[in-house]
């Protein structure tokens, strides 16, 4: 076979319920993004040249026999080599992302996928979600600490999916009853999910009752949530979301930015809203009726977001 260039890409997510206590056992609910974007190409190489791995946006690039053991994009690499049982190919394999950095929508995991993805895709195979999936959970593990899960299944399976860690069937993909519209408001500060998850942890070493409880809340409204989604109740959802971004605040992981975005968007006429990822910066969301996209876009605006992107569901 003479090898030919590949690309291969991937969505980013939003958590709609669920993040933090998904970490605890509880379920979350999470959909992807297809606005933004990672995309990764192998192209051919001359012979003897080996695997070179190109961080395009970040003006990176480096030999994969010459990368540190807990690179990021030379782990995906390494992971799905042995996977295909393959030797690395003589080759250049570039990935570029439209997805911000540490924002809560998957960035990391979008890039590992659209890497997995286009490395297998050069040896002539396609892998199944579920096997994309372990092995992106494997670099996530790398920027995360102690991850869910729920970012490389998401993203993998690219639908809506009902998320629960550690259960052996694996995660339930949702059938959406009604279509629904999201705008998702960000912050531009960063959200850095191994300090949150820790922060968590932390509260929950000083306060285990007190933070169980939220955190059982918080799976209860993704409980909810799923159900509302799969029956088309569209306007149960606003209330669930806000009811949700409240319990974050008591566990500490939100920041006056994203209370900000997060009630001017239902200042001006969104059903709920809150939160979406980790928390203190990043990423929110707000369910919208029609009728209200574009006040409930520019009181995003006005109140700070230094993007909005508007992303419909089923
Ligand atoms: C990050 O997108 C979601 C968190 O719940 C962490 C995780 O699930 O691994 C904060």
């Amino acid at each position: 076979m003479i090898p030919r260039p590949v690309h291969s890409s991937a969505p980013g997510k939003v958590i709609l319920f669920g993040e933090h206590a998904v970490v605890y056992g509880e379920p979350a609910v999470a959909v992807p993004v297809t606005e933004v974007e990672a995309r990764a190409s192998v192209v051919p190489a001359q012979m003897g040249r080996g695997l070179t791995l190109v961080a395009s946006d970040l003006g990176e690039s480096f030999a994969l026999n010459r990368a540190p053991e807990g690179e990021p994009l030379a782990l995906a690499a390494r992971l799905t080599l042995d996977f295909l049982g393959v030797s690395p190919p003589d080759a250049t394999l570039t990935v570029r992302s439209t997805i911000p950095i540490a924002s809560g929508l998957g960035s990391g995991a979008a890039v590992s996928t659209a890497l997995v993805r286009a490395l297998a895709h050069f040896f002539g195979q396609a892998l199944e979600p579920a096997e994309v999936s372990t092995l992106v959970y494997e670099v996530e593990k790398i920027h995360h600490g102690t991850p869910s899960g729920i970012d490389n299944t998401v993203i993998a399976y690219e639908r809506p999916v009902y998320f629960v860690h550690g259960v052996p069937s694996g995660p339930v993909p949702l059938s959406v009853g009604a279509p629904f519209s999201l705008l998702i408001g960000d912050t531009g500060l960063p959200s850095p999910t191994r300090r949150l998850v820790s922060s968590v942890r932390a509260r929950r070493e000083q306060d285990r009752t007190e933070c169980d409880a939220i955190l059982k809340r918080i799976g209860s409204i993704a409980r909810r949530g799923r159900r509302a989604v799969e029956a088309g109740q569209v306007r149960r959802l606003g209330p669930l979301m806000t009811e949700n971004h409240r319990l974050l605040v008591e566990l500490g992981v939100s920041s006056s930015a994203l209370d900000a975005l997060v009630d001017a968007a239902r200042e001006a006429g969104a059903l709920g809203s809150k939160l979406s990822g980790a928390g203190q910066g990043g990423n929110m969301l707000a369910l919208i009726p029609p009728s209200a996209g574009g006040r409930v876009e520019r009181a995003l605006r006005d109140a700070g977001a230094v993007r909005v992107i508007r992303t419909a569901v089923g």
